[in-house]
């Protein structure tokens, strides 16, 4: 039995070939998913199996995505696979953020070490693998900065065209630039995220493109192996919390799907639970799960300096909502202060991100304050992208230049300000010794 699409709305549950270029049900509207049949191999094999690879010089063996292939076994052959070496990211013990996380102990799993400084590496191999698969010359996506980053490496190195549309002004230069020196076609359109994501589904539509942004089922799909090798590096024991930011809410469908399915599948023996940070300007899913009664509403003007969770009207809310819940799990939002300095510890810790990866602490330090995570808690936050993707944040933040969308200034609590001195010995001596 081949793997399918499958849709994730419980009243359809409609089914498709797994070769469709489709991104929603035809039939209701919902949002997919990818079916498997269970693995022939036991969770006990697997696990040997994949630690085995781990000293194996193949690159599909050396992907962080592709050494758990049989977790995501879509392909009927892994010939034309573009790999650039994605996953294998650290688990980063970080004492000094447990303390201002109020946590005796927190591990930062960084998927800014991805080669291309973000965690959507992971998906991106796949979504580009079923590209090539499906015959498309072209893909597309609309991104607050670091899908199109990805996207325009994974499609140059398969030799694909790539399109990449940006909010005009708002994603950080370091993501900017990434998709023109990869090659992508960059079209920065005046308007914000949600309005250029339904702009390009009509495209991509009329102009037969391969849409690859998170709505891609298998960007899901190469999302969950984040779960999977983090659980791996832990040799199987589930944390008590998985903390991570949340824009589109593909990576909290992912992590999600990835926890089920191995959970199901009997790889752990319990579910760890998800806790999702938004920024406060862009939290339509934390007031989802506050008033679930009043239905989901999109933030229309969502505004904050963490650009890559700018959005209002995230696309993987309904599945996010299941994961959520499956897991126990929590969402709550940070203000433009916390994030800011969150994101300095982090960096204090000589491990760094970028801003929307430490809301992840930001969120830690609210939750643990409330009393819903305990100080004794087994947590693992997922720092999404890496520091030198938005350096002009950090340049601002250290000199005190940081202002929040509304115009309030952000207090550098943790400033650590360059210093301008002659060139003179006597006098830097005399500044060090002082
Ligand atoms: N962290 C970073 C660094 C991101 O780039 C994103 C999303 C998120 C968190 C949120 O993840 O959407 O799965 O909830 N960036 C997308 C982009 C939207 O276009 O690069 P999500």
């Amino acid at each position: 039995m081949p793997a399918e699409l499958i849709c994730f709305e419980e009243r359809c549950r409609a089914r498709f070939p797994i070769t469709d270029a489709i991104y929603n049900c035809p039939h209701c509207g919902g949002l997919l998913e990818v079916w498997y049949p269970p693995p022939a191999a036991t969770p006990a094999e697997l696990k040997r199996i994949w630690r085995e690879r781990r000293t194996s010089n193949a690159p599909l063996d050396q992907s962080g995505v592709w050494r758990y292939r049989e977790m995501v076994p879509f392909l009927e052959s892994y010939d034309r696979v573009v790999t650039l070496r994605e996953g294998h990211t650290p688990l980063l013990p970080a004492p000094p953020a447990a303390t201002y996380g109020g946590l005796d102990a927190l591990t930062f799993k960084h998927q800014g070490f991805n080669p291309t400084g973000s965690f959507k590496d992971n998906g991106m191999t796949c979504g580009v693998a079923q590209a090539l698969r499906l015959g498309m010359a072209r893909v597309a996506c609309v991104s607050t900065g670091n899908t199109s980053a990805s996207m325009a490496a994974y499609a140059s190195a398969a030799g694909l065209a790539g399109i990449v549309f940006i909010p005009h002004g708002n994603i950080s230069y370091g993501k900017l630039a990434q998709a023109l020196e990869y090659g992508a076609k960059t079209l920065q359109v005046e308007a914000n995220f949600d309005q250029i994501l339904a702009l390009v589904r009509t495209l991509a539509e009329r102009l037969g493109i391969y849409l690859l942004n998170s709505i891609n089922p298998f960007r899901i799909e190469g999302q969950k192996t984040i779960i999977v090798e983090m659980l791996d590096q832990r040799d199987w024991n589930p944390p008590d919390w998985i903390v991570l930011p949340g824009g589109n809410l593909g990576n909290t469908a992912a992590f999600g799907k990835a926890l089920r399915e191995l959970h199901g599948l009997g790889f752990i023996a319990r579910m760890p639970r998800l806790a999702v940070i938004q920024a406060e300007g862009a939290a339509p899913f934390y007031d989802l799960m506050l008033a679930p009664a009043r239905g989901f509403h999109a933030v229309s003007h969502p505004e904050t300096l963490a650009t890559a969770i700018k959005i209002g009207d995230p696309v993987s809310w309904p599945k996010a909502l299941r994961e959520v819940a499956c897991s126990g799990g929590v969402v709550e939002k940070v203000s433009e202060q916390e994030i800011a300095d969150a994101k300095a510890v982090i960096g204090r810790c000589g491990i760094g991100c970028e801003p929307a990866s430490a809301a992840t602490l930001a969120g830690i330090r609210k939750l643990t304050a409330s009393g819903t995570i305990s100080a004794s808690a087994d947590v693992v936050a997922v720092l999404t992208g890496n520091l030198l993707k938005d350096p002009d944040y950090i340049y601002r933040y250290h000199t005190g230049k940081l202002e929040a969308p509304d115009g309030a200034a952000i207090h550098s609590r943790f400033a650590n300000q360059p210093v301008v001195l002659p060139n003179d010995a006597d006098r830097i001596a005399a500044f060090l010794q002082g």
